[in-house]
């Protein structure tokens, strides 16, 4: 099924005509495919005190590759919000971006998200409204596509994971936005879960099962060193989009806050994913072996490669060549930026709480980035000019690096990466770092697709 939007209108006219229908008759009709998700205050139990955190009540959606699905949001927080199906190329104005695609959903009430995903894969849905404190107190699920002829997976994990800023008492320290944090690599935390729980994760395969394990970073600032220790394990899409060939797991992999790797594994013994970015390393996930029942071991690694997805054609020519330096933040060299229309000094913009900059602008413009006929290849030359690493992040889109497909990609500081993007769906698509403190403080623009 591929509706299109306008088919997809008529299609909720006659089903809102329809539920006029005696019962009975209403009993006969299809039944439309309609998830619920409320965003509300819960609290998790990782400490000897409860944490209050905010929370979807479904940590995971897994819908179906090319279906149209409903999903009705109910904001049951004391302020209003949005959701972003982060990597999914949907309809513009079901991007969840508040104050451009939407205006946010009210405390008490509902917005409908119509989300088809025409990609199979890892994807995740977050807050977009007020994220550097809502995507801190914890709104975000993982999203998983299944596709019609995905090879067989035993066992099939998204492993979600997040860095949580506690105090003593186990509560979400309240100083989401701090200026010290904002204008270096942004809020750290100092405790990890994954998909919610308190770390390390645990689980088991039998001998000889399949496993795909989905690493999702959903800190809010945070780029995961992981180890991946699990023998023999390869490298099977990245931020939703499969390798043409499985790739060796190199011995670390940078995973930037939005990022997302697929791997797959055949469970010969047992295996570990270890975060190593400090002086000890840190289990994140461990998976124990059961004993072999006998069953027949698959021998050939090469069988979990991943079914490609409708991705666009990449023409040899360039329509447009955008440079994209990104600027700013303490130990950068930013001496003045646009801000709200107006050049201000590197002084200004501080006292301002902007500290960082994309192509000379802080914050979000009146003009888009650039602006791209749908089907155009543009360029864009992102180039970290600071003294920091960044996660450029872009909507609606995956753009061509290096021999694979990204909807986020990270920069260290000083590199340069140039990635293809091919305009698709038309409407406002942002783009910005998935830092959220680098973002809140002026690291976001937008680009548009006529
Ligand atoms: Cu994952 Cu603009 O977001
Ligand atoms: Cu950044």
């Amino acid at each position: 099924m591929n509706l299109t939007r306008r088919q997809w209108i008529k299609a909720g006219a006659q089903l809102s005509a329809a539920s006029m229908l005696p019962w009975s008759l209403w009993a006969d009709q299809p039944q439309v495919p309609h998830i619920n998700i409320q965003a509300r205050e819960t609290t998790a139990s990782w400490l000897a005190a409860p944490t209050p955190i905010w929370a979807y009540n479904q940590p995971k959606l897994t819908l179906q590759q090319g279906v149209m699905q409903t999903v009705r949001v109910t904001n049951l927080l004391p302020e209003p919000t949005t959701i972003h199906w982060h990597g999914v190329r949907v309809d513009n104005a079901m991007d969840g971006v508040s104050g451009l695609t939407q205006a946010p959903i009210e405390p008490g009430t509902s917005f409908d998200y119509h989300i088809m995903s025409p990609d199979a894969g890892t994807f995740w849905f977050h807050s977009h409204h007020n994220t550097i404190e809502q995507l801190a107190r914890g709104l975000y699920g993982a999203l998983v596509v299944t596709g019609n002829n995905e090879p067989r997976f035993e066992r099939d994990w998204p492993l979600l994971m997040d860095d949580w800023s506690l105090s003593r008492n186990g509560r979400i320290d309240p100083a989401f936005a701090n200026p010290h944090n904002q204008s270096h690599a942004g809020r750290m935390g100092n405790f990890l879960t994954i998909n919610h729980q308190a770390g390390p994760w645990r689980s088991e395969a039998n001998a000889g099962e399949r496993v795909r394990l989905r690493l999702i970073n959903a800190a809010t600032n945070r780029i995961l060193q992981l180890h991946a220790a699990f023998p023999g394990a390869l490298w099977l899409a990245k931020d939703g989009q499969p390798l043409a060939i499985p790739e060796p797991v190199p011995e670390v992999i940078i995973l930037g806050p939005g990022e997302r790797w697929d791997i797959g594994w055949i469970a010969r013994d047992a295996g570990q994913l270890l975060e190593v970015s400090g002086d000890e390393p840190l289990l994140v996930a461990q998976v124990d072996l059961n004993p072999s029942d006998g069953t027949e071991v698959p021998a050939f690694p090469d069988a979990m490669a991943l079914p490609a997805n409708p991705m666009p054609h990449l023409p040899a020519g360039v329509n447009q060549r955008v440079p994209v330096p990104l600027e700013g933040g303490t130990m950068g060299r930013l001496q003045s930026a646009q801000y709200q229309g107006e050049p201000h000094t590197f002084r200004e913009l501080a006292r301002n709480g902007q500290f960082w900059a994309i192509s000379g602008q802080t914050g979000m413009t009146e003009t888009p980035l650039f602006r791209a006929r749908q089907g155009e290849s543009v360029e864009l030359l992102l180039d970290n000019r600071t003294a920091f690493p960044h996660t450029v992040h872009w909507h609606g889109h995956h753009a061509w690096e290096n021999g694979r497909w990204h909807d986020s990609l990270t920069l260290l500081r000083g590199q340069q990466k140039a990635v293809r993007l091919i305009a698709g769906n038309p409407g406002k698509w942002l783009i910005h770092c998935h830092m959220i403190d680098h973002q809140a403080t002026g690291m976001m623009t937008w680009f548009e697709v006529v």
